[in-house]
């Protein structure tokens, strides 16, 4: 499997001092960085959107950006995100009836593709449309808010995927922590979000190495 990579989520870190919280992250080693968007419809809570991402791009001018759009129709986005500064734009398969539109959309933009799936989701939906994206997110949360716990039960969907594909960057979004990074990683995750347990971390570097390392044993 490709290397693992860290991306912190800042969902749950003080979003006034966004750029700085970023700045902090990459500062201690993260990867890339994971943006949460969250629209009150398709998940029951709000964040921010694409004014606040071009901002931010302004102090944080290297960083890889993963945006998890956890919104309705999220074709509807894509050309203000990518204009704004997005490295990659994650959408959830179960956001919008033309998936393949989306995908497209976004590659024409010129981001990079992640598509995701809620818990309740089957993996097998990620089929159909393996050879047009670079990224498979796999929720072990219901999306929406930071701070839930693990749901080690999606394991399965994770090795399912790694196994028919072996190139494919898999991600892993909630409850991921050093407690429950080594079942990730046997299953074969290789890029790895972690909100609560990195930003209230004492010391967020060392539980990103903590995290990288146990991923690539
Ligand atoms: C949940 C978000 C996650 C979340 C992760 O809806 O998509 O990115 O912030 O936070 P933790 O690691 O605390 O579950
Ligand atoms: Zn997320």
């Amino acid at each position: 499997k490709a290397t693992c990579k860290i991306g912190p989520s800042i969902l749950s870190a003080d979003l006034s001092q966004l750029a700085d919280v970023c700045n902090n992250m990459m500062d201690n080693g993260a990867d890339f960085l994971h943006l949460d968007v969250m629209d009150g419809h398709f998940v029951p809570n709000m964040t921010f959107g694409h004014p606040i991402v071009k901002c931010l791009r302004k102090h944080v001018p290297n960083a890889f950006f993963d945006m998890h759009m956890m919104v309705d129709n999220p074709q509807n986005w894509v050309e203000d995100m990518a204009s704004s500064g997005a490295t990659q734009y994650t959408f959830h398969y179960e956001a919008t009836e033309d998936v393949d539109g989306c995908i497209r959309k976004i590659r024409e933009a010129g981001m990079k593709v992640g598509m995701g799936i809620k818990p309740g989701t089957p993996v097998e939906v990620f089929d159909q449309y393996i050879e047009k994206i670079d990224m498979a997110l796999i929720m072990t949360v219901e999306p929406g808010f930071g701070g839930q716990k693990f749901m080690g039960d999606m394991m399965p969907k994770i090795e399912y995927l790694r196994k028919k594909y072996q190139e494919l960057d898999i991600e892993v979004d909630g409850g991921v922590s050093p407690n429950t990074i080594d079942q990730c990683a046997n299953a074969g995750a290789n890029m790895i979000v972690s909100g609560t347990a990195v930003v209230y971390a004492d010391d967020p570097r060392q539980v990103m190495n903590k995290l990288r390392d146990v991923c690539n044993e």
